[in-house]
Order: structure tokens, then C-alpha cells, then sequence
């Protein structure tokens, strides 16, 4: 058997009439850049992830540039983040000109260590971007205190979250800007590139929207520099179909990873994930930490089941942030996870066969 980390096919084919139905509206009416599609997504998508504004951009990077741009991020600036996430997160600071302060995370649910952020805030801090790695929230109230004590702006990377939820709330409502991705992968993905910003300040809204049509309001008059930065219709078009489905989805995904934890737990050698009893995962990866990591990817390849390491290089350590002088041994436990975090197949149609197979195939490595 094969069974591969994620296959779009799958759902493609279960929903294919409300998809083909839903692109051919917009083929038929030919708005392909902020058509009406646009807008009934952003109305009902911000609904869903309860803020007030939303607003479609070209991809999840985007709504992270975007959003420090208008909150003035730029050169000589500080934006403290996690070490341990995608590269976009970081990148957009630095492609403003801003230096990224990486922080360490905490070992059970692998996001952001709220102790250590007080420690690095400085006179130049000029916003904080917590990430919900792998569809789990962050610690938000303990960081929105930190926020707020020091009055330091909070954009929410939820790229990988959208829909879950921390304390009863949604990820995005916490914080001044909130940023989805709409990556093909995710937990609601477009079929290309595309991201979403949320928030719940009317001006910065404002702002948003004249960013990602360079800056003009009215058209053809710039106040400031912007980008070309739009969700494309038909992106927006099959999104509206997805998004219907998202709640059945996100429900999907949690009772596969139920089954993992069931299948998993005698396994001495892996730990399954660690969730807060007051969070909602949406498990846009299912991550185990393994002993042996690099054996069981090899085990998993030559039994051809897919997975991924998301991610095995700290942001601190890459080559391209070496003037920023981190070592090895600086963020330990990003590091130390880095070498154990492995992520194993989970979607709604992943079958039960499927997981046991996975299970057992992970047992007979460490048996053998
Ligand atoms: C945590 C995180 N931040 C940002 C991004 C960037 O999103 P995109 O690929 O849509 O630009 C991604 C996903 O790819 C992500 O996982």
C-alpha cells in the first residue's frame, strides 16, 4: 500500500461539481481580479474567524508583509518571533528592512515560549508575530498581556490555523492583524497561491486595501508605495465552495488524529502531540516526535508512506541570517525538536486501512 502525505485528488473529486459549478460563474463573467467572488469571501471568511474586517491577498507571505508594513515596520526596527516555523514568517521582516529576534519555543505544543519574550523586547521592538504551528494556538493570553503591557502590536501568523481555536476563540481575533494562507495544503487551500488578512481596526483595513493595489485610493493616485498583491476570483470562487466544508474538514482531521494517538500510544520511542484542553487543533500536520527520526524517515520511504519534517533547520541558524550572529546551542529546544519532529499523513480522506498501515509500519521499525 501507498499512502501519501496529502492528496488533493481525493477531495477535488467529492466536491468537483461545486468546484467546476463555482469557477465556471467566473469564467462566464470575466471579473478575474477583484470580482464579486472576492468580496463575498472576504464578508464571510471574516465571519468565520469572527473580526470585524477581511481582506484577500496573493499569498499568506503577503498578509504577513502587508500587515507589519502598515503598522510601520522598517529599517532599525526589531519584530520578535519563533525560531521554529516556515520561512515567510521571518521573511517578511526582513525584506522590510526590520531584523527578526528569534525566540524559542516551548517542548509540548511547539509554539512560542511566552517566558522568554519580556527578555527580548527593546526600545526598537516594534511588533510580535506569535505562529500557530501545525494548527494549534499559541499561548495568546499570556503573550497579549506581554503585548499590551508594552504596548507592542501583534500580528497573528495563522497560515496554519485557521478556524482553530484557544480558549473558545479563533485564531486572529487576538491580535491587530491576523494572516491565513490559502497555500493548496492548507486546512482551506486555494487551488494556487493566496492569503488573508483579518482585523478588527477599520483605518488599518483601509491601509491594507490601498497596500495591495500599489497604494492607490482613488485609482491611479498613490499617497504611498504599494504592492500587487489581490486574490485572484477564481481562487476566491473555489475558496467560497471550501470554505462550506471547513467545519466537516477541521472534524475530519481531529478524528484521524484521535485514531494516530490510539494506534501510536504504546510506541515508547514516539510521542504523540501535546493539545491544551482549552484548544481546538485543526491538525494541518499531525507531528510526532520520534527517536530514531532519521531511521523511520528511511523506513517510511522504502514503504512508500509519505511525511515531511516541517522543520529541520531553526530559522536562527540558516545560512542567509548568519550576520545575525545565533549559534548552535542558542534556541535549544527548537533545535533538539528540530531532529525529532516528524509529520505523518492526516486529511479528511485519509482511510482507516491507511492509518493502520502508517501505525504499523512505525511499530515495526522500533520492533525490529
Ligand atoms: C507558518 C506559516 N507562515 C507563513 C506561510 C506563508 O504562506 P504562503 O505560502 O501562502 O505564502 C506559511 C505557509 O506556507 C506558513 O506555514
Amino acid at each position: 500500500m501507498k499512502v501519501p502525505l496529502l492528496d488533493l485528488k481525493r477531495q477535488y473529486i467529492a466536491i468537483k461539481s461545486e468546484i467546476d459549478n463555482s469557477i465556471q460563474k467566473v469564467l462566464d463573467h470575466g471579473m478575474f481580479v477583484m470580482g464579486p467572488e472576492v468580496k463575498e469571501l472576504e464578508e464571510k471568511l471574516a465571519k468565520y474567524c469572527g473580526v470585524k474586517n477581511g481582506i484577500g491577498v496573493a499569498s499568506g507571505t503577503d498578509a504577513l508583509l502587508l500587515s507589519l508594513r502598515a503598522l510601520g515596520v522598517g529599517p532599525g526596527d526589531e519584530v520578535i518571533t519563533t525560531t521554529f516555523t516556515f520561512f515567510a514568517t521571518a521573511g517578511v521582516i526582513s525584506r522590510l528592512g526590520a531584523k527578526p529576534v528569534f525566540i524559542d519555543i516551548n517542548d509540548k505544543d511547539f509554539n512560542i515560549d511566552p517566558a522568554l519574550i519580556e527578555k527580548a523586547i527593546t526600545p526598537r521592538t516594534k511588533a510580535m508575530i506569535p505562529v500557530h504551528l501545525y494548527g494549534q494556538m499559541a499561548e495568546m493570553d499570556e503573550i497579549m498581556k506581554i503585548a499590551s503591557k508594552h504596548n507592542i502590536p501583534v500580528v497573528e501568523d495563522a497560515a496554519q490555523a485557521i478556524g482553530a481555536e484557544y480558549q473558545g476563540k479563533r485564531a486572529g481575533q487576538f491580535g491587530t492583524f491576523g494572516c491565513y494562507s490559502f497555500f493548496p495544503s492548507k486546512n482551506l487551500g486555494a487551488y494556487g497561491d493566496g492569503g488573508f488578512i483579518v482585523t478588527n481596526d477599520d483605518k488599518l483595513a483601509d491601509l491594507i486595501r490601498k497596500l495591495r493595489v500599489h497604494g492607490s485610493k482613488p485609482k491611479y493616485y498613490h499617497s504611498i508605495v504599494g504592492y500587487n498583491s489581490r486574490l485572484d476570483t477564481i481562487q476566491a470562487a473555489a475558496l467560497l465552495v471550501k470554505l462550506n466544508h471547513l467545519p466537516e474538514w477541521h472534524e475530519a482531521r481531529r478524528q484521524k488524529a484521535a485514531t494516530y494517538n490510539r494506534l501510536l500510544k504504546d510506541i515508547k520511542q514516539v510521542k504523540t502531540p501535546f493539545v491544551h484542553d482549552y484548544n481546538y487543533h485543526i491538525y494541518h500536520q499531525y507531528t510526532i516526535l520520534a527517536e530514531k527520526r532519521d531511521g523511520l524517515k528511511e523506513h517510511l520511504k522504502a514503504k512508500e508512506i509519505g511525511f515531511d519534517t516541517y522543520y529541520p533547520l531553526p530559522l536562527h541558524l540558516q545560512e542567509c541570517y548568519r550576520d545575525l550572529n545565533y549559534k548552535v546551542g542558542d534556541l535549544p529546544v527548537s533545535e533538539r525538536l528540530a531532529n525529532l519532529a516528524i509529520s505523518l499523513p492526516v486529511f479528511p480522506e485519509l482511510t482507516d486501512q491507511e492509518q493502520e498501515y502508517v501505525a504499523e509500519v512505525i511499530k515495526e521499525f522500533y520492533c525490529k
